[in-house]
């Protein structure tokens, strides 16, 4: 072989070799996801983002899961809380899968409790948790903007294109908290009893128990009930949490023995309060059914609502079955979610086809593609703030 065959035959391989980088390189770019999260931006000038804090007991880790794969958004913060009913394996396995979630991964927005509570049905220990969850939120991302509360029996209702967009044109400081003074039968049956959770100070799982005498309703503050969820401003949990004024604590002290307290701390705070009480929006903004007289829990949603609830303008539905067929339908009609895989929104941007998530890469997390249910939501939310600016239903 002369030299210059030599000399050839090296060119070539070389060329080949580095075609062959190329193509690798150019199938891994479309592959794999980018090392490098898009730069999430917030404040007044961005859209809103919202700190979810989603709960479960037992048996709820698949539910959670699904819940927070529907809700997601990189501009959004995420605490999952599956309570000390469950085991330690079951709190790993769910961490296990949201690690395991591409965005999740890089945009690091997700969080699981590591360190359980015990959450006893009616009792105070509920309000702990959910003070707990806002204080944590509070602390690990500054960016959010209200907080939304849910449960493994829930459901969105819209995309997070969708709230995201509708929320742009409401004042930051306004709360969702559907409340009233009006208590009728509570009065005698759940402000005026004495309740103790014993999960506040027992080790074992136990029932609430009752005192035998009732104490006078209070007359220090005026007491407001209402839907257990809410949407809450930052601004508003910071008062709650931080303290500088001593009335959320004093509530506190005063709620944790009363039945239910999840449905009375955060409506009497907010409407005892001068400077937050023109802040309340009065919905919770869910869709439920309920017996009349209402029962302890409303309706199980299943295909025979579906359209009354899309209808509603709601922003989510409670309460659903596990892996009901009518979670299917919101996720093929609303939120056009794969199984297994996070909603999509416009910051996803990889290729829509049935092997591969269009989540797994993306492009600017800040852009919003609301889609059509948030016109429905929009109407809702428009005729709610006329009721707010009218000031006729407000901590009254
Ligand atoms: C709340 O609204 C009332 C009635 O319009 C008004 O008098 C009061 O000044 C408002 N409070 C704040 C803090 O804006
Ligand atoms: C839906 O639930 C209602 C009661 O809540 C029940 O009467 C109805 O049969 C259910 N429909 C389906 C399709 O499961």
């Amino acid at each position: 072989m002369g030299a210059e065959k030599k000399w050839l035959l090296t060119l070539f391989s070389a060329t080949l070799l580095s075609l062959l980088l190329l193509l690798f390189s150019s199938i891994s770019a479309f592959t794999s996801p980018k090392p490098f999260p898009s730069i999430v931006q917030h404040g007044a000038h961005c859209p809103p983002a919202f700190a979810y804090y989603i709960y479960g007991g037992r048996g709820d880790r698949a539910r959670i899961f699904r819940l927070l794969l529907a809700v997601y958004h990189p501009r959004n913060r995420y605490l999952l809380h599956l309570t000390a009913e469950e085991s330690e394996d079951e709190r790993r396995r769910l961490a296990s899968a949201v690690k395991a979630v591409p965005a999740v991964r890089a945009f690091g927005n997700v969080d699981v409790v590591g360190k359980p509570d015990r959450i006893t049905y009616m009792g105070s220990s509920n309000l702990a948790t959910t003070l707990r969850a806002a204080a944590i939120l509070l602390k690990v991302d500054s960016g959010w903007d209200w907080f939304i509360t849910l449960s493994a029996v829930d459901y969105p209702l819209v995309t997070q294109d969708d709230l995201s967009h509708v929320f742009s044109s409401v004042r930051r400081d306004l709360n969702f908290i559907d409340h009233t003074s009006e208590l009728g039968w509570k009065e005698l049956h759940r402000i005026q009893p004495i309740i103790v959770d014993p999960s506040i100070y027992l080790a074992r799982r136990s029932q609430i128990f009752h005192a035998t005498e009732k104490r006078k309703t209070p007359d220090a503050f005026k007491i407001f009930t209402g839907s257990p969820w809410f949407v809450l401003s930052r601004s508003f949990l910071e008062f709650c949490i931080l303290g500088w004024d001593n009335l959320p604590r004093t509530l506190l002290m005063y709620f944790t023995n009363v039945i239910l307290s999840e449905e009375g701390y955060f409506h009497s705070v907010i409407c005892n309060s001068p400077e937050f009480k023109n802040t309340t929006v009065n919905s919770d903004l869910r869709y439920m059914i309920w017996d009349t007289p209402p029962k302890m829990e409303p309706h199980f949603l299943n295909t025979s609502v579906y359209d009354q609830m899309v209808q509603s303008g709601a922003a989510f539905g409670r309460q659903f079955q596990k892996d009901d067929p009518v979670l299917d339908m919101v996720d093929v009609k609303i939120l056009k979610r794969g199984r297994n895989l996070a909603a999509p929104g416009a910051w996803c941007s990889g290729w829509k086809s049935w092997w591969m998530d269009p989540c797994s890469q993306w492009g600017d997390a800040n852009i919003l593609k609301p889609g059509p249910q948030a016109k429905k939501f929009e109407e809702s939310i428009t005729n709610l703030l006329d009721d707010w600016s009218s000031q006729s239903n407000q901590c009254k």
